[in-house]
């Protein structure tokens, strides 16, 4: 006979149970930190729908700018692009002195400790184009949550983004505890698992008032929970560039040996090397590890130095 701890309802009822686990602890975590007005705006919005979006985040000058960066360090460093399906740089950051800066606002690293306690950050810059010859399937390959337990990840739009050019959507609220498991147990998920592709068409009908498409003017920040149900949509013309920053949960990289299995494992797993300047991301995010705390700096001496003034 089955034991009833193999029966998926058990799974998911323990699995909501590590969830709810989590958001108190989270809970708890945030009120340590002091936010300003917007942080506390995005990380309320984030924490109560899953996302939060913020239009003219960076004007349309500095977004001309930072996309002729991308375009650039996509040039010189053409051996570590990943394509899957957009074309993508990690670890950008270290590469690309205006970048770099951006990435310091506080704004990111504020909103991102006190979501819950993360530490590993990094940087990704990404051009989705529209190429005929290719059926797309969107940035990111389709409905999914990038992780099962809360994190948080901030996008820019570096390009106007509408309905044809791969606008961002996402199911509003399914970061939730008690949504992950309604929406598993109703759409037949399974368990454990965090890939929906398949289940898109009939996810978005009937769960259409919580279905979002995120389009906006370049410089539009986006920050969500990426362990809500997200993808990029097919693109139908044009191109599309943003930027990323992640961040991951500290409980992830509790030992240097999980954080070496992990720069081996993403470095190993494609054609191109996966990580730009590995070493200098490595040694952030031992730092990261031993302060136990969000450091988007490099050290001075690894830096990108040129154009660099202090904040
Ligand atoms: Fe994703």
């Amino acid at each position: 006979m089955k034991n009833y701890k193999d029966t998926a309802i058990w799974k998911i009822l323990s699995s909501l149970k590590e969830q709810i686990k989590y958001s108190i602890l989270d809970f708890k975590y945030s009120k340590k930190y002091k936010l300003c007005g917007l942080e506390k705006e995005i990380l309320s919005n984030v924490r109560k729908n899953g996302y939060y979006v913020l239009p003219n985040f960076i004007d349309p000058q500095t977004c001309e700018m930072l996309r002729e960066e991308v375009y650039n360090s996509f040039e010189k460093n053409s051996g570590f692009l990943q394509d899957p399906e957009d074309v993508r740089l990690f670890g950008i950051d270290t590469v690309s002195s205006p970048i770099y800066k951006l990435a310091q606002m506080d704004v990111f690293k504020n909103v991102a400790k006190a979501h819950v306690s993360q530490c590993f950050a990094f940087a990704m810059a990404s051009v989705l184009k529209f190429d005929k010859t290719k059926k797309s399937i969107g940035s990111g390959g389709g409905l999914h949550r990038d992780t099962i337990y809360a994190q948080i990840k901030f996008m820019i739009y570096l390009t106007d983004c509408n309905e044809n050019n791969g606008y961002f959507e996402l199911i509003e609220k399914s970061h939730l505890a008690l949504y992950k498991a309604l929406d598993t147990l109703r759409f037949n998920l399974g368990y454990n698992n965090n890939r929906y592709e398949n289940k898109y068409g009939e996810i978005i009908h009937k769960l259409k008032s919580r279905h979002k498409k995120i389009t906006g003017t370049a410089g539009t920040l986006i920050v969500f929970d990426n362990s809500i149900m997200h993808t990029g949509h097919p693109i139908k013309e044009g191109e599309r560039v943003a930027l990323a920053l992640y961040f991951a949960r500290t409980e992830f990289f509790e030992s240097l040996s999980i954080l070496d299995k992990f720069m081996l494992s993403i470095s190993s797993s494609s054609r191109n090397k996966m990580l730009i300047n590995e070493q200098k991301i490595r040694q952030r995010l031992i730092r990261q590890l031993i302060d136990k705390d969000v450091i988007m700096e490099l050290n001075p001496d690894c830096a990108p130095s040129y154009g660099i003034k202090s904040a």
